[in-house]
């Protein structure tokens, strides 16, 4: 399994005026798949994401297939720089939880894990509380959580988005060390630009990101805040990927319907190494 990039302290350091171009975090370009391809395609579209990065050096490329597919995209991706993540996970070591896969399972075949995506608290009821647990559990399995959070359409129209947001980090987060808060992948996805192709004006999507690296630092310490990736998630696609890679704060997209296919997530892709 190729391991994630994270940054060196040094990296860190150097970033931690939040401004600076150079030694700036390692992009991530993640692809979620949700229920999307079987195996077959599932192994094709990571064999064409391995070609992919190779022509991107410098930017880390991620993508999360369905469970049914993890070994089978582990597999191809040996050796390659792409990482896997896995789309969900549950908070116990073991035990009689029919149809859950443990973290260290995952772990097996996958770097990272998406937590507490919004159609998991939509859909499933996840609630702060599960995704917390996730995120310990997903640390102690030595996997890196992608932490999703996001206000929806009422809160924003309501003037609430910030206290949303900040909200849901804090209670996601709660508890970390202050090295796993230095590796902590957050995504800001409001969920009324999930799926959408209603995506988030690029400008706000850097103050919201900016705003979430600030609280990092404030709870975890400043090496947190400059070491931890935030990414924007909710319609990206390639005619608006490099206006969100432009800013500082954001350092790369989780990508859904544009990832499904290499024809729009190579471009994206693409749009975070010209950024870098
Ligand atoms: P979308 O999904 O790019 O299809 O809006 C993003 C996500 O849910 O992570």
């Amino acid at each position: 399994m190729p391991p994630l990039e994270p940054m060196t302290s040094t990296e860190a350091r150097a970033t931690s005026a939040g401004t600076s171009r150079e030694g700036r975090r390692t992009p991530l370009v993640a692809g979620n798949w949700k229920m999307h391809k079987r195996l077959a395609e599932a192994r094709l579209l990571a064999r064409q994401a391995a070609d992919m990065a190779e022509e991107l050096p410098g930017v880390e490329i991620m993508v999360a297939p369905p469970a049914t597919a993890l070994a089978a995209v582990a597999e191809v991706l040996e050796g390659s720089r792409v990482s896997v993540a896995a789309q969900n996970g549950h908070w116990a070591e073991r035990g009689a939880f029919t149809g859950e896969i443990a973290m260290a399972m995952l772990a097996e075949l996958a770097g990272a894990v998406i937590v507490g995506h919004s159609e998991r608290r939509q859909h499933f009821g996840e609630t702060d509380a599960d995704v917390n647990r996730k995120v310990h559990a997903a640390f102690a399995a030595g996997l890196v959580p992608v932490l999703c959070l996001g206000e929806d359409e009422a809160d924003r129209d309501a003037g609430r988005a910030d206290e949303v947001v900040l909200a849901q980090l804090e209670a996601g987060a709660a508890g970390i060390a202050t090295d796993e808060a230095n590796r902590l992948v957050v995504a800001y996805e409001p969920v009324w630009a999930i799926g959408t192709g209603r995506a988030c004006d690029p400008e706000e999507a850097a103050r919201v990101c900016g705003l979430l690296r600030s609280a990092l630092g404030r709870a975890f310490g400043a090496q947190a805040g400059a070491a931890g990736r935030m990414l924007y998630g909710g319609s990206v696609k390639p005619d608006n990927a490099a206006a969100y890679f432009q800013a500082d704060d954001v350092d790369g997209a989780l990508v859904g319907g544009a990832s499904l296919d290499i024809e729009s997530f190579r471009p994206i892709a693409a749009a975070a190494f010209r950024a870098g």
